[in-house]
């Protein structure tokens, strides 16, 4: 891992109450998806090309993943991250403990919508226009979430609501009610992506595919992208490191829309090996909750910040050009 993300995590995790600070490392089950996200990459090696004699491009194909409640981590929550962007996108989760219209307005760069589609479609509906009405450029629906993944830290911990005074801020006056839960549901389908989509001009993505026969599925149905997500090892316990998923998921698109993967990036090294792999950009979750723990704004601007300089160093030192057959299993000769 990066030093500087290391040390803003350690901070974080001494600033912060020990149940949240497990609400927001914790991982399934035993939590084995959760530290595999990491060890994958690891496991892989980069090939450099040399005297290739070319500009680097200055991109930082870099964007934040959605988490819930970063007023858990920082009075300011969400409008601390957003003030930090400068530029970078922000996934916002309808989870936020700060209206999504207030995330926008606080903005330093394009803010996209997480929505977790609502079995009520009206409530559903209400969400993308509040989106919409904000000014967000694109909505992300997240699909690996049937039902809630069980985290054995916040069982233990007896951690089920927000300290009073906190709350899921867009789950406000909806459908007649004054607070609503978000609700998970088996019952939602690619049916309701369409009627999303139908619903909105928005470009619409969805996270949490795994299968590239999902990836195959989800094209039909129009999607903008697709983000290769395990929900950072936090809905099946079962399942690959996301990193690991990437490939045929990159294969099964073949190039149709873009694919971001997220899920263990702890240092610009790992964007890299996304890249790579076939990514058009790498999303991070924990690393901005750290930073936003730590220091609020400052924090999270420099989680984005070294994770930029270390992208662009190992991008130059690659020849400026990633590609996967600069992509070798460590450890295995001849590859
Ligand atoms: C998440 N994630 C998530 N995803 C989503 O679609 N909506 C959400 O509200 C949340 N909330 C959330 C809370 C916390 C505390 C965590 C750690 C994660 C998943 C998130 O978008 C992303 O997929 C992972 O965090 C990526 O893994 P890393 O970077 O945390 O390893």
């Amino acid at each position: 891992m990066n030093p500087v993300l290391a040390e803003l995590h350690d901070k974080a995790r001494a600033v912060l109450d020990p149940v949240h600070y497990d609400f927001f490392a914790g991982g399934v089950g035993d939590e084995v998806v959760l530290a595999e996200n990491e060890a994958a990459f690891g496991r892989l090696a980069l090939l450099p090309r040399v005297l290739r004699g070319k500009e680097i491009s200055t991109d930082f194909p870099l964007m934040i993943s959605p988490t819930a409640f970063h007023r858990l981590a920082h009075p300011d929550g969400e409008l601390a991250t957003a003030r930090a962007l400068s530029g970078t996108t922000l996934v916002s989760s309808m989870a936020s403990t700060v209206p999504i219209a207030d995330v926008v307005a606080a903005a330093t760069g394009p803010v996209w919508f997480q929505l977790y589609v609502q079995p009520d479609m009206d409530v559903t509906e209400v969400l993308v226009r509040r989106a919409e009405r904000a000014g967000c450029a694109a909505l992300v629906v997240t699909v690996d979430s049937p039902v809630f993944g069980r985290h054995r830290r916040d069982i233990a911990h007896g951690f089920h609501d927000l300290p009073a005074g906190l709350t899921a801020e867009n789950m406000r006056d909806l459908a007649g009610e004054a607070l609503r839960n978000i609700e998970m549901s088996t019952a939602i389908s690619w049916r309701h992506v369409d009627r999303i989509r139908e619903m909105t001009a928005l470009p619409l993505w969805v996270k949490g595919v795994l299968h590239p026969k999902d990836a195959v599925i989800a094209l039909g149905h129009g999607v903008a992208g697709i983000v290769v997500s395990n929900h950072g090892g936090r809905q099946l316990d079962l399942v690959p490191a996301a990193l690991d998923a990437l490939p045929a998921v990159v294969d099964a698109v073949a190039g149709r829309v873009p694919v971001v993967l997220d899920g263990g990036v702890r240092g610009g090294g790992d964007i890299a090996l996304a890249l790579a792999l076939g990514a058009s950009a790498a999303g991070i979750g924990r690393p901005v909750l750290w930073g936003l723990a730590a220091d609020g704004e400052q924090g999270v601007r420099r989680v984005l910040d070294v994770l930029r300089d270390e992208f662009l160093h190992v991008l130059a030192l690659c020849g400026g050009e990633l590609t996967r057959d600069m992509v070798v299993v460590r450890g295995v000769a001849g590859c």
